[in-house]
């Protein structure tokens, strides 16, 4: 060792500008706060993108090696420039520890880009290398100002969000613009801090946007806690989601509680469903006049307008409303017709499922006043909050919903926020937010509710263009389609300590320093690496710190007076009902 530590001082005491090593050092302008030794190490490998650079370490003085902990970045000084790397691995060269002296510690970086400076003495950064560090090169304690630069977003407008990890002294910025209409991700495991970072960001977001509005899928039902001003609350007991208003596999799929229709069920369905939307007139108090006592409500069965099995329309035609009367009257006449077309028996069982639903308080949503409405305005507005009236973010609750129905409402809201933004010519931009969005758009394609995945792949896919935009949180990337979280540009990786979701970032992400998170498994609550596109360059950061009330509900909300009352059975059975 101590072989080592003359041969370590020997080389950290070669001349900065020994010809050998071609290691001009400029002069240091670093901040007089920081230590004066910024000297780590020196470069003695580099392949590709990465380094290795052989660093003492001693017991003695702990704090020599803290510009090389993992995750951190360094300085390795080209002169001119100054090529910045982030330490992924260390190891001992040898392997015993020598607490009295010195210790070769490897340090493998992954080399991220170059700070540059200028010819009025400003600096930048830029990612990729141009120039390679020579081996011998001396790597640094990472400058301040270097580190500002690194992380700057230049003429980007950015949004503090947090600080780095590194040095709380600089902000964490994210460009928002670009965050949101490349679509975003949250990923990390359970309680890490996914739901309180989106619940920053999106209150950011909005006020950095003015015509930006928010829909949360909110399947915990803690969202509303942390925007109580800015937000309108939905849920099972306060929307009115109109039965008509489903696309075929969505109503089927509520109708048959999750399970496929047989082909008999399908195709009734599908037929009934026509004849009623056929049947369908807004009456105006004229046509009343003339019409009444005429069969415009109720014309005859008129099969040859029943759309053929398979055929899906535009949404204008699926968003015309029908009645559920005219739903069973169309039953009805099937089981009556003479030449039967269908089995009695499979006609009965549809009829009785649809009273079922119908009388069924927790589905109230869906058929309460779906018959007093004539358009879907009422709902865009409700949901979609057009106009706004200061509420731009609606938090839909799911968790009161009867769960059988979540697919297909989910399913529906992806659709109609997408159409949505279609047609308002870009005049609103929204952003879905899919909380457990492994539920929706699980990577296995037989699980999940196709119109679901369909609806998000789609805003995922096209949304940009039209200003529909999709932001991701799960806690099981590896369950999540890969195809929907390679479409998020900026991604925010939080704790995760499973092999296998570390995988699937690093092959989401193409960003080449995706290939060193191995340290994602050890980081702590409320930190990220972040990547992408609505940040300067890959960084690891720490949320800012919110206060109990702007926390989402879950994670914020100490239990009330009332919620610590034992509850009496009736009102858990109440609960469990969704009353
Ligand atoms: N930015 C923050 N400021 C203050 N506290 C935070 C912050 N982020 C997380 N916390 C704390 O961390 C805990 C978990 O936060 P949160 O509910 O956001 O985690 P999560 O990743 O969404 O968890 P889950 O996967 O269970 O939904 C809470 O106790 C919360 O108080
Ligand atoms: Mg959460």
């Amino acid at each position: 060792m101590a072989g080592f530590r003359r041969r370590f001082d020997a080389i950290m005491q070669l001349p900065a500008n020994n010809s050998q090593f071609e290691t001009k050092i400029a002069p240091d302008r670093r901040d007089v706060t920081q230590p004066a030794d910024r000297a780590l190490g020196r470069v003695i490998a580099c392949a590709g993108s990465r380094a290795t650079i052989v660093a003492s370490a001693s017991g003695a003085a702990p704090g020599a090696q803290d510009g090389c902990a993992i995750g951190r970045l360094l300085s390795i000084n080209l002169g001119k420039s100054r090529i910045v790397g982030l330490v992924y691995e260390m190891r001992a060269l040898e392997p015993v520890w020598n607490e009295a002296g010195a210790n070769a510690v490897a340090v493998e970086v992954e080399l991220l880009g170059e700070v540059v400076d200028g010819e009025s003495g400003t600096a930048r950064f830029e990612s990729g290398i141009t120039t390679y560090p020579p081996i011998g090169t001396l790597a640094h304690r990472i400058r301040l100002r270097d580190l500002e630069h690194i992380h700057d977003l230049g003429h980007r407008k950015g949004v503090v969000v947090g600080c780095l990890t590194q040095d709380a002294g600089v902000a964490a910025s994210v460009d928002i613009e670009r965050l949101l209409t490349r679509h975003f991700a949250v990923l990390g495991t359970t309680g890490v801090g996914k739901s309180s970072a989106v619940a920053l960001m999106l209150r950011k977001a909005v006020a950095a946007k003015p015509n930006l509005r928010v829909l949360i899928l909110d399947p915990h039902n803690e969202y509303a806690h942390a925007f109580p001003e800015n937000s309108a609350r939905i849920d099972a007991s306060t929307v009115d989601l109109p039965f008509w208003l489903f696309r075929f596999e969505e109503f089927a799929d509520i109708v048959f509680r999750g399970r496929p229709p047989l082909e008999d069920e399908a195709e009734i369905l599908r037929e009934v469903i026509a004849v009623a939307r056929s049947r369908y007139r807004v009456v105006s108090p004229q046509d009343m006049a003339r019409d009444l006592g005429s069969s415009v409500l109720k014309r005859p069965l008129d099969l040859g307008s029943a759309r053929k099995p398979g055929e899906t329309g535009g949404t204008a035609e699926l968003a015309a409303p029908y009645r559920l009367a005219d739903l069973f009257a169309a039953i009805d006449e099937l089981i009556g017709l003479h030449e039967l077309r269908y089995p009695r028996t499979t006609l009965r069982a549809l009829r009785v499922r649809l009273e079922a639903l119908h009388g069924d308080p927790r589905y109230g949503f869906l058929f309460a006043h779906a018959n007093s409405m004539e358009t879907i305005a009422p709902v865009i507005s409700q949901i979609f909050r057009v106009p706004h009236r200061g509420r731009p973010i609606t938090v839909f609750q799911l968790a009161g919903l009867p769960s059988e129905v979540v697919n297909a409402v989910a399913s529906s809201l992806a659709r109609l926020a997408f159409d949505l933004a279609m047609a308002s010519h870009g005049s609103y931009e929204i952003l879905l937010l899919c909380e457990e969005a492994h539920r929706y758009v699980p990577q296995d394609p037989a699980l999940g509710f196709a119109p679901t995945r369909q609806a998000i792949a789609r805003i995922a896919k096209e949304g940009r263009k039209y200003g529909a935009y999709l932001g991701i949180v799960t806690q099981r990337p590896g369950e999540l389609d890969p195809t929907i979280l390679s479409q998020c540009s900026t991604v925010f990786a939080m704790r995760l300590g499973n092999d296998r979701d570390q995988e699937i970032i690093r092959a989401a992400i193409a960003d080449a320093s995706a290939s060193t998170i191995a340290f994602l498994s050890s980081i702590g609550n409320r930190e990220a690496i972040a990547f992408g596109e609505a940040v300067a360059t890959t960084m690891r950061m720490r949320f800012l710190e919110q206060r109990p009330e702007e926390l989402p509900a879950m994670a914020g909300r100490l239990p009330s007076e009332a919620d610590r009352r034992e509850p009496l059975v009736e009102e858990l059975v109440a609960r469990m009902r969704g009353l």
